[in-house]
């Protein structure tokens, strides 16, 4: 006869056998679940053992003896199994995890990082959010990327257009200095110049702050409920006397009194730089119209002029910094900007959430500014 322990093992080994494998179908089934799913699987294991052994054994055999032995080898079967059992699913955790650090690093500097299949739910969250971490950092890297382009521009352009002027006023105050210009009409000539290339510098010098402000990001705005018919009325006051010179003349319309949430002064330094260009580029006895509009949902600034259009290559480029067209590169006598106008205008009106275009029509083109209507 066989020892009535050896009788019990089998029972409960073969029992617990069946309950194993159904716990891992039921893990495979739940590998994309959570972890705390799986181990609640690893637990229910052993369980179900001790509790189909028992009742195996009370049914079917007459329990003679040593019911203490009966109890710990079936505690003691099912609990080896729930080991194995918890050792598979160990197995699988850590293959996750490492397929998971495979991926991250697998990944290209600033590239894309593809997550897994088949991660339990907790490691699916790490790798979503990783993906997300990732976009963010390619997304930096990208901005980075066009900054530095747009930095190195910009010194690219002042060590030239601010180095030309000042060679120019160094060899008048030389000439000065050195008496080889002594005529009265000369000297006034010379001081005259340079009062107006130092006012030039200056202004070159005030764009470019701004401009680097805009950069950096750290342009401040105050904003308040601004009447876009106020500022628009402002800015014209302001140019009316260049208008004047130039022999432009200046039409304003405001519909209605169209509110937005704007920092006045820098809202204005942009619209003032639009109208500013529109008076440069137009020819004598040329019209330059300001409007203010509502346009489905939005107040809509704009400045059309007549300068006979944009070249349409030019087009997607006159708000890049530094960018200026084949006739303003030539040296003009109403002395050109440095191409940074539109630059400054496109990143104040961004930071107020708006957009800024332009588009060839009638005699001329016209500038838009969109921005959000305060509500
Ligand atoms: N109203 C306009 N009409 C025609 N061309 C314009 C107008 N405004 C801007 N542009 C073109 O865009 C270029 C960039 O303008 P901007 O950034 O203000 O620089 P800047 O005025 O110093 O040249 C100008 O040089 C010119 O070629
Ligand atoms: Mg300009």
């Amino acid at each position: 006869m066989i020892p009535e322990i050896v009788e019990i093992v089998a029972v409960t080994a073969g029992l617990g056998l069946l309950v194993a494998l159904a716990g891992l179908g039921a893990m495979h089934l739940l590998r994309e679940r959570s972890v705390g799913v799986m181990l609640a699987v690893v637990v229910a294991v052993p369980v179900v053992v001790t509790v189909a052994g028992m009742v195996a054994i009370t049914l079917k055999m007459i329990i003679e003896g040593t019911p203490r032995n009966i109890v710990l080898s079936v505690v003691a079967v099912s609990g080896l199994i729930g080991l194995g059992v918890a050792a598979a699913l160990a197995r699988r955790v850590l293959a996750a995890s490492r397929r998971l650090v495979a991926a991250v690093h697998e990944v290209p500097p600033s590239g894309e990082f593809t997550p897994p299949r088949g991660l339990p739910a907790e490691l699916g969250t790490v790798a979503a959010a990783l993906e997300e971490a990732y976009r963010r950092i390619r997304l930096g890297h990208e901005r980075e990327r066009a900054l530095e382009g747009a930095r190195r521009e910009l010194v690219a352009w002042v060590s030239h257009d601010l180095r030309t002027p000042l060679a120019g006023m160094r060899a008048m105050v030389e000439a000065l200095e050195d008496g080889v210009v002594a005529d009265p009409e000369t000297v006034g000539r010379y001081h005259a110049q340079i009062r107006l290339e130092v006012d030039r510098l200056s202004a070159m010098v005030d764009d470019l702050f701004e401009l680097s402000r805009i950069h950096a990001g750290a342009l401040r705005l105050s904003r308040r409920r601004t009447g876009l018919g106020d500022l628009v009325a402002d800015a014209l006051a302001g140019v009316e006397p260049l208008a004047r010179a130039k022999g432009v003349r200046l039409e304003g319309a405001a519909d209605e009194a169209v509110p937005v949430q704007a920092d006045a002064g820098e809202l204005s330094r942009a619209l003032r730089n639009l109208v500013v260009n529109a008076i440069r580029h137009t020819p004598q006895d040329g019209a330059v119209q300001v409007r203010v509009t509502v346009e489905d949902g939005h107040a809509c600034l704009s400045v059309a002029d007549c300068c006979g259009g944009i070249p349409p290559e030019d087009l997607p480029r006159v708000f890049d910094v530094a960018f200026r067209g084949e006739a303003a590169r030539s040296p003009r006598a109403d002395g050109t900007g440095a191409g940074l106008g539109l630059a400054i205008a496109r990143g104040i009106v961004e930071a107020h959430d708006g957009d800024i275009g332009v588009v060839n029509t009638g005699p001329g083109c016209r500038f838009e500014i969109r921005l959000p209507l305060s509500p």
